[in-house]
C-alpha cells in the first residue's frame, strides 16, 4: 500500500519516514472467512452487513433497535426569513412524554419546493448559524463556549451567528437548497460520563446504568439524532426526503459518516475534516491515533473501542470500509493543508481503497492513488475530494465544492 512518494504533492506532508510505512489494511472486498466478493448482491448480501457489525462491535458500538415514537412540534415558522429568500422553521421533536427528551431542528428552505436539503449538527445551538434573530437560542450546556456568547457555558444573545461562516445559508439557500440543523448538544453533551444526560437512557434495558462495550458512544447518539431529523424531514411536503445531504465537520463529521453508513436513507454524505475516526485511515498512524483520540474524549466511541489503543492493526476494519458502506451513493471527503491532525493523505486514501466498492456498482470512485494539491478539488465521480488551503475548519469554500458536487446527482 506504498504510494509513490516521488509524485505526491508537497502540500500532503508525510511522515518523516513515510517511505517505511507500511501497513496492510482489511480488503474491503473479502469476508472474514476469505471469500472474495466480486458482485453486487454478494457486497449487498454478505460482506456489507459483515462490516457494518464489525463496525458496531468494536469502534462506534450498536445503535439499539427500539422504536422510539417521535412528536413533531412546530415552534414557529416565517415564511420571510432571511430577506424573503427563505422559509425559516422551528420544530420540536420529543423522544420520550417526559419532556426532558426533545431536540430542535432549525430549517431554512429556500422556495424551490420540494428542496433538497443539506442536514447537519451544529456544535454551538441553533441560535450561531445565522444572525437571524427568529432563531430560538438553545437552553443546552455547550462545551466550547467562551464569553460574552456563552455565559456558564449558556448562549447569550452574543451567540447569534457566531457560526454563520460555518454554515454560509445565504449561499446554500442561493444554491437552491435548504439548511436543516440540530445542536449535537440536545442528543448528548460532549463530555465525559455525561452519556445519562443524553437520550441514551431511553433505550437502556431494565437496570441498565450505561450502554455495554458493544454499544453506542456519544457518536453513535448523535447519529441517530440526524436520522430523527430525516425522519421529520419525511413528513415535510417543502422537503425532498429523496435528496437529504448529510454533512459534518470533524467530531460531526465521523458522525455524518456513521449517520450516513446506518442509515440508507441519506441520498449523498459529506466528511468535513473528519480525520481520525472518521475518514483518516487509522493504520497510517498519521495524526492523531485511536489511543490519543479515546484518551481525550473516552465517551465518543464504544467500549470496546479501547482495545485497539496502540494496536490499529489488529482492529478487523479500518476507515475506508467506512466509506464504503455508503455506495453506491455520493460521498465527499474534504481535508485542509494545515489539519495534519486529521491526516488529509489518509482521509483521501479511504476513498482510493473504497472505490473498489464503488466499482461493484460501475461506479467511479477516485482514479489514483495519488492526490492533486491544494484547490484542485476532485468531483468527477462519486467520491468527491478537496484539499482546501488553510487550518481545520468549514469554510465558504467548502461548501462552494459540496455544492458543485451535489448538483451533479441532484439536477440543480
Ligand atoms: C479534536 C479531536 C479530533 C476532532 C476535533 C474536532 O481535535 O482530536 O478527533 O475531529 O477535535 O471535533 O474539532
Amino acid at each position: 500500500f506504498l504510494i509513490q512518494l516521488a509524485i505526491l504533492p508537497a502540500c500532503f506532508a508525510q511522515h518523516p519516514n513515510e517511505a517505511a510505512v507500511d501497513y496492510h489494511l482489511p480488503d474491503v472486498l473479502r469476508t472474514q472467512s476469505g471469500k472474495e466478493i466480486n458482485t453486487v448482491a454478494d457486497w449487498e448480501k454478505i460482506r456489507r452487513p459483515e462490516v457494518i457489525a464489525l463496525f458496531e462491535k468494536n469502534v462506534q458500538g450498536k445503535t439499539p433497535v427500539k422504536n422510539i415514537p417521535l412528536r413533531f412540534v412546530p415552534l414557529s415558522v416565517s415564511h420571510n426569513a432571511l430577506n424573503g429568500t427563505a422559509t425559516r422553521k422551528q420544530v420540536r421533536v420529543y423522544f420520550s412524554r417526559n419532556e426532558k427528551y426533545y431536540m430542535d431542528i432549525l430549517l431554512y428552505l429556500p422556495k424551490n419546493k420540494p428542496v433538497p436539503v443539506f442536514v447537519g449538527l451544529n456544535f454551538g445551538g441553533n441560535q450561531v448559524v445565522n444572525a437571524d434573530t427568529g432563531i430560538l437560542i438553545s437552553k443546552r450546556w455547550v462545551k466550547y463556549a467562551t464569553e460574552p456568547a456563552y455565559k456558564n457555558h449558556l448562549g447569550t444573545a452574543a451567540s447569534r451567528g457566531v457560526q454563520s461562516n460555518d454554515w454560509c445559508v445565504e449561499k446554500i439557500i442561493a444554491a437552491g437548497y435548504g439548511v436543516a440543523t440540530v445542536y449535537y448538544g440536545d442528543l448528548q453533551p460532549d463530555s465525559v460520563n455525561s452519556v445519562n444526560a443524553g437520550v441514551a437512557p431511553l433505550f437502556y434495558t431494565k437496570g441498565q446504568k450505561e450502554p455495554a462495550a458493544d454499544e453506542w458512544g456519544a457518536i453513535g447518539v448523535w447519529a441517530w439524532g440526524l436520522s430523527r431529523a430525516l425522519d421529520y424531514m419525511e413528513t415535510d411536503g417543502d422537503i425532498d426526503a429523496k435528496k437529504v445531504i448529510v454533512m459534518g465537520h470533524s467530531r460531526l463529521g465521523k458522525t455524518a459518516l456513521w449517520a450516513g453508513a446506518q442509515d440508507q436513507r441519506f441520498a449523498m454524505v459529506i466528511s468535513n475534516n473528519s480525520g481520525e475516526g472518521g475518514a483518516a485511515i487509522t493504520r497510517r498512524k498519521y495524526g492523531e491515533t485511536i489511543a490519543v483520540m479515546n484518551k481525550a474524549f473516552p465517551h465518543w466511541f464504544c467500549g470496546n473501542f479501547k482495545k485497539y489503543n496502540d494496536k490499529e492493526d489488529e482492529l478487523p476494519v479500518d476507515f475506508h470500509e467506512l466509506i464504503a458502506l455508503i455506495a453506491p451513493r455520493p460521498v465527499y471527503i474534504a481535508s485542509a493543508s494545515q489539519d495534519q491532525w486529521a491526516d488529509p493523505l489518509g482521509e483521501y486514501l479511504s476513498g482510493w481503497y473504497a472505490t473498489p466498492v464503488y466499482a461493484l456498482y460501475g461506479l467511479k470512485g477516485l482514479s489514483t492513488p495519488v492526490p492533486l494539491g491544494i484547490s484542485q478539488p476532485v468531483g468527477d465521480g462519486v467520491i468527491g475530494y478537496h484539499l482546501r488551503k488553510g487550518e481545520h475548519a468549514i469554510t465558504p469554500y467548502d461548501w462552494d465544492q459540496y455544492i458543485r458536487f451535489a448538483n451533479r446527482f441532484f439536477n440543480k
